[in-house]
């Protein structure tokens, strides 16, 4: 394998000196790409896209080609998983992932297995195997999943949720079932990410979508102990090197205290939360990703400018900072403004680190 050209991002993860704050952004293969529309016009749609390792790959090298990112990450979804464990995915125009059978009863729990990663997730496992290749060594390539927790939402809903009322109907009524399904989530997860690893990955991040919907004792029980269990399973060390992991729960800035805890080596942190107060809870245990407000890129470049120098101030001084939006980048943003902000960052962080 070819050594890193620009491994800043594996350093700041682990709160190693560096030069400037490296910058990825969430979802930064996507829709507000034309050359991204494109390639997926190409597959015929998000899902085959998914399942092609030649135009998942390409889909993944576009922003870097655009921007000098400091960052790759995998293109593919969260759902490739309960795909892969027989619940039907499908995606419907402007409503987004639905699910032909989710899990209700007992007995769906107990149909469920755990998928293999070289079987039925090989297409995922062969766009990391691309991706690394094609990289030839620029920058690293992130891995990703759900969090245990997120993905239980999407399989008993059947796709996205405006109460929650399934799965936490079956939280409250039925813990016991709700928690044979989470233990064998976080297993398919663990064996996914490891693959993932096997194959590749530099450095991973699960996302934790819909725990900061849970009360906080119902997020330490049923989303906090899975993702951990997941981390205690990872293999932490390839090619020689650490595999920094990111625990990012939307929402979830009370408990960065506790998601510290995990074993993680960073935390995705959304943008209402300060990076200060972030920086004071966690201490010198993890390092932070974030937390840009997604919609600062509908403003001027010289406002996202100013915004960049915002939170790069409320992180401070030194290490350990990787700078990102505080969720995925939406769909009718500017890319040249995607740009300003991934060039503001790089020349305003200098002065960060001296
Ligand atoms: O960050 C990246 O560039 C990597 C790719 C990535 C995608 N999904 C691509 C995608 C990642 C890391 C994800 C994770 C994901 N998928 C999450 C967790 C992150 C988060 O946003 O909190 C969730 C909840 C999903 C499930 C999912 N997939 C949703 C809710 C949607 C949106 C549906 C829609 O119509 O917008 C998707 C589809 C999806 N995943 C798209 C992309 C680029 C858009 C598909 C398209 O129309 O091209």
């Amino acid at each position: 394998m070819t050594s890193l050209t620009n491994d800043t991002f594996l350093r700041a993860l682990l709160r190693e000196p560096v030069d400037y704050t490296p910058v990825w952004m969430m979802r930064q293969a996507g829709r507000y790409l034309p050359e991204y529309r494109a390639t997926r016009a190409k597959a015929g749609s998000f899902m085959d896209l998914c399942k092609n390792p030649e135009l998942a790959c390409e889909v993944t090298l576009q922003p870097l080609e655009r921007f000098p990112l400091d960052a790759a990450i995998l293109f593919s979804d969260i759902l490739t998983v309960p795909d892969a464990m027989g619940l039907g995915l499908y995606f419907s125009e402007g409503e987004g992932p639905h699910f032909e059978r989710p899990v209700r009863s007992e007995a769906d729990v107990d149909r469920i297995g755990i998928p293999d990663p070289e079987g039925e997730l090989k297409y995922v496992m062969d766009a990391v195997s691309t991706i690394r290749r094609e990289l030839q060594g620029r920058v690293p390539l992130i891995g990703f999943s759900g969090s245990p927790w997120t993905l239980a939402t999407y399989m008993v809903e059947g796709g996205g949720a405006k109460n929650f009322s399934q799965i936490k109907g079956m939280m409250f009524d039925r813990p016991d079932l709700l928690h044979r399904l989470l233990a064998k989530t976080a297993d398919a997860v663990t064996v996914y990410l490891n693959a993932q690893i096997a194959r590749g990955a530099q450095a991973t991040m699960i996302f934790d979508t819909w725990g900061g919907a849970l009360a906080p004792a119902n997020y330490r029980e049923f989303s906090l102990a899975y993702m951990q269990r997941v981390i205690a399973g990872l293999t932490r060390e390839a090619e020689g090197r650490k595999v920094p992991v990111i625990l990012f729960t939307k929402n979830g800035g009370q408990w960065l205290g506790d998601m510290a805890n995990t074993g993680c080596d960073a935390l995705g942190v959304d943008w209402t939360t300060d990076l200060a107060d972030a920086r004071r809870l966690v201490g010198d245990r993890v390092a932070l990703q974030g937390n840009l407000d997604p919609c600062a890129l509908y403003a001027s470049p010289e406002r996202i400018r100013e915004e960049v120098a915002r939170v790069l101030a409320s992180y401070g001084q030194g290490p350990g900072h990787v700078f990102n939006l505080g969720h995925g980048i939406t769909p009718d943003v500017n890319p040249e403004h995607a740009g300003a902000m991934v060039a503001a960052v790089h020349e305003l962080s200098r002065a960060y680190h001296v």
